[in-house]
Order: C-alpha cells, then sequence, then structure tokens
C-alpha cells in the first residue's frame, strides 16, 4: 500500500477502505508517513470529507494509536465530559464534584489553554498546591477513594491526534468535520469513561459558527461514541457570550466556588446543572428530570462543594483558599473599562474577548508561553443588559500595565450596541441522545 494512492484516492473524492485509513494513521504515527503526506491527507479530507464509516475508522484507529485508560472497574459509573472550547468555560470545575456527590466516578484528564479558550488544568493550577501531574495508579486510587480526579494528560496517549493536530493547526485543516469529530472522540475514547456527554459550543468564541454545522458534528460524535459501546448525550450551547462573569484562570476558579457554595446563580449555574443531569441520567439509566433533581440537591445542599473541597485537597491544593477565596493572588493593575454611549448590548465578540484576557496575560499564544494566574476579565455587563454612557462595562485585571490600553480597545471592539431593547440570548440550543 502507498500513501501516494490513498492521497489521490481522496482527493479524487473516493472512500477509502478501512485498511487503508489505519495504513495512514498507523504509519504516520511511527513517523513512516512524513508530515507532508498526512497534510496532503488533510487538505483532501477538508474538501471531500468522509462517509460515516470511515470517520468512525479514523477515529478508533486514532484512540489506538497510543496508551488507553481501563475505567471498567467503576462499570456503568465512570463518566466523562467534553467541551468543545470556550471562553470562561469553567463547567468542569463545578460540574465534576456534582457528578461525583451524585454517587458516579468522574476520572478525566483534562487540557491546557491555547489561543482564546482557557484550559481546566491551568485553572485548577491556579489553587495554590494542586497537582496536576500524578501517576496513573494515583489517578485510578483516588477515583476509587472519593469519585473525582482530574489531571493533565498523561503518558503516550492519542499520539496520532496530537500530531495530526499540530499539522491541521498550520495548514487551514482544522474545521473539517470528520476531523474534528475523530480528534474529539478519539480522545475521549481513549480516557475509557462508559459515559460522555459532550458540551458543543457554537457561536463567536466556537469552532463552530452556525447551529446547523453544531448539530451535524454533535450527531456524528455522539453516533461514533454510541457504536463504540459508549453511553452519549451531547448539549449544543451558546459561544456567543462568555459563560459566566468571570474570564481568566483564579477569577474562573472564584466563581465556579461561589456557585458552588450557593452564591452565585444565572447562565454558569443552569448550565452546570443540565451537564450533570444529563451525566448522572446515562449513568444511572434514570430520566433527565430524575437526574437534575439529584444533580440539584447536590449543589443546593453543599455535598457538591465538600467534594470539591475533598478533591481539591486530595491533590495537594490549598483548602483554605476555598473557604476564603480573597488568599488568591490578586493582579496589580484593575481598571474599569466604562461605556461609551447608552443604549442595549446586542453582541459580544467571544473570540475577541478571550484574546482580551490573553493580551492581559490569562492565555497563551505559544505553548511555551507562561500564563499569569490572577490575570482576566471581570464582565459587568453581557449581551441583553442595558448600559448608561460611563458606566462599567467590564473590569480588567493584569500584571502588564502597559497592556491596559490595547486591551480596553480590543474590549470595546468585541461589542455592538442597539437603542432597542435586545432579548437575553438562550443557553442550551438543543440536546442529542
Ligand atoms: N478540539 C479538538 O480536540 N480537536 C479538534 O479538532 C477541534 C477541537
Amino acid at each position: 500500500m502507498r500513501m501516494y494512492d490513498i492521497i489521490y484516492k481522496k482527493r479524487k473524492g473516493c472512500e477509502l477502505s478501512d485498511d487503508e485509513i489505519r495504513f495512514a494513521v498507523n504509519g504516520f504515527t511511527d513517523g513512516t508517513i512524513p508530515d507532508y503526506q498526512m497534510s496532503a491527507l488533510a487538505m483532501a479530507i477538508c474538501f471531500n470529507s468522509m462517509t460515516d464509516r470511515e470517520t468512525a475508522t479514523l477515529t478508533s484507529a486514532m484512540a489506538k494509536s497510543g496508551d488507553t485508560v481501563d475505567l471498567s472497574e467503576f462499570g456503568e459509573l465512570s463518566v466523562d465530559k467534553h467541551s468543545t472550547g470556550g471562553v470562561g468555560d469553567k463547567t468542569t470545575l463545578i460540574v465534576a464534584p456534582i457528578v461525583a456527590a451524585c454517587g458516579a466516578k468522574v476520572a478525566k484528564m483534562s487540557g491546557r489553554g491555547l489561543g482564546h479558550t482557557g484550559g481546566t488544568v491551568d485553572k485548577l493550577e491556579s489553587i495554590k498546591g494542586y497537582k496536576t501531574e500524578t501517576t496513573v495508579e494515583d489517578f485510578f486510587k483516588q477515583t476509587r477513594d472519593i469519585g473525582v480526579s482530574v489531571i493533565g494528560q498523561t503518558g503516550n496517549m492519542t499520539p496520532a491526534d496530537k500530531k495530526l493536530y499540530a499539522l491541521r493547526d498550520v495548514t487551514a485543516t482544522v474545521d473539517s468535520i470528520p476531523l474534528i469529530v475523530s480528534s474529539i472522540m478519539s480522545k475521549k475514547l481513549a480516557a475509557g469513561a462508559k459515559s460522555i456527554v459532550l458540551d458543543v459550543k457554537v457561536g463567536s468564541g466556537a469552532f463552530m459558527p452556525d447551529l446547523e454545522s453544531a448539530t451535524v458534528l454533535a450527531e456524528k460524535m455522539v453516533e461514533i461514541g454510541k457504536h463504540c459501546g459508549r453511553n452519549m448525550a451531547a448539549l449544543i450551547t451558546n459561544m456567543d457570550v462568555p459563560l459566566g462573569c468571570a474570564v481568566g484562570n483564579s477569577l474562573e476558579v472564584i466563581e465556579a466556588i461561589s456557585v458552588l457554595k450557593g452564591e452565585t446563580v444565572g447562565d454558569l449555574k443552569e448550565i452546570c446543572l443540565a451537564l450533570s443531569a444529563n451525566m448522572v441520567a446515562l449513568c444511572y439509566k434514570i430520566s433527565y428530570e430524575e437526574a437534575y433533581a439529584k444533580a440539584l440537591h447536590a449543589l443546593e445542599s453543599g455535598l457538591a462543594y465538600n467534594k470539591f473541597k475533598e478533591w481539591i485537597a486530595y491533590q495537594g491544593g490549598d483548602e483554605s483558599w476555598i473557604d476564603d477565596t480573597s488568599l488568591f493572588p490578586k493582579a496589580g493593575f484593575i481598571y474599569e473599562v466604562k461605556a461609551k454611549e447608552s443604549g442595549w448590548i446586542k453582541a459580544m465578540n467571544t473570540a475577541t474577548i478571550g484574546n482580551v484576557s490573553s493580551l492581559l496575560g490569562a492565555g497563551r499564544v505559544t505553548k511555551t508561553d507562561v500564563i499569569d494566574f490572577s490575570a482576566g476579565i471581570e464582565l459587568n455587563k453581557k449581551t441583553g443588559d442595558f448600559v448608561n454612557a460611563g458606566e462599567t462595562l467590564c473590569t480588567l485585571y493584569t500584571n502588564k500595565e502597559e497592556v491596559i490600553s490595547n486591551a480596553e480597545q480590543l474590549y470595546l471592539s468585541s461589542l455592538t450596541f442597539s437603542n432597542m431593547a435586545v432579548p437575553k440570548p438562550d443557553l442550551i440550543y438543543k440536546t442529542i441522545i
């Protein structure tokens, strides 16, 4: 078999056989197929797509390209969630303890942030002492002991995806449905959970710009997961507005803690309950309504907050920071961005807001950039809110005084105003099960 013929076949719009797909993935992983040939195949897939069978084969070949986690000792109770990436998305910090407080097992490997989106691992590391690197044995032991463990990706999992994602990033081949499906689902399948809930974001801060493409993506991921024996659900949610009011690592942790303490309600709490309820429903095979009641009880009784503290302490984090969030270090410069005009906020460009947060020091442009945990943005007004000229739109937190002026301009450029009332946007568009 020759990679040349596989590229040519896909370029002509023909269907690849399972053997051809496995040949390409295995050869690319072991280095016998060079980057330039894999890039050409990725581009041909972008133009000519893949059938469901081809996508399933690609996903499973990528999932098997490296180490896999076996969570079968937890039976039906192991559960994972995945967000396709958003701004202000700190849901794992709230959902994991809610679901664990309901008795399920959340053994999760999370990623770091890159570009305009944040990553759970960075957020957790903003808590003094929290360790995201651990042995696989400790990861399992913690899940057995307390039902929740969240670490960074360990070992040699899905090397095919790591290599291919890096190529796609620089060859304009990221936004292809079969390539996104296989990238996300290969990692989720390798991570081993029996039930998986996907949060597919749609809007200005997401990969998927419209509901139609997000629906296709979600349906295909759900189908592939089920085909591989997993219980699946996907929520399609709004990323035309940042989630919650905090963007930036420790600011987001503090906001998550305030939801767990019952001090903050609104979009963040609502989406976390919906995600948790779907996870609990899949694990226990109960109705969404029954699962929602369990999740709400876990949150409102304080069980989830206690579980969060237990989890953070188990991984070395300083519990006193959870009880008293004023212990998180503060940024040296705090600056309020004021509205230049009165009106309703009609739209927010969420990716731009993510970029403002990065500029302030909260994110990475390249993988090796060092994050400032205290940097970020607090949103005082969001889409649908009325603002008077001179009122605070948001508060910027940074240790780099020199970026404040650019950050302010960029933030203002992300907003569109209307002189007519604007309805509050929907939060959850649909659920696919
Ligand atoms: N997230 C991933 O992990 N892979 C993609 O291709 C897109 C988003």
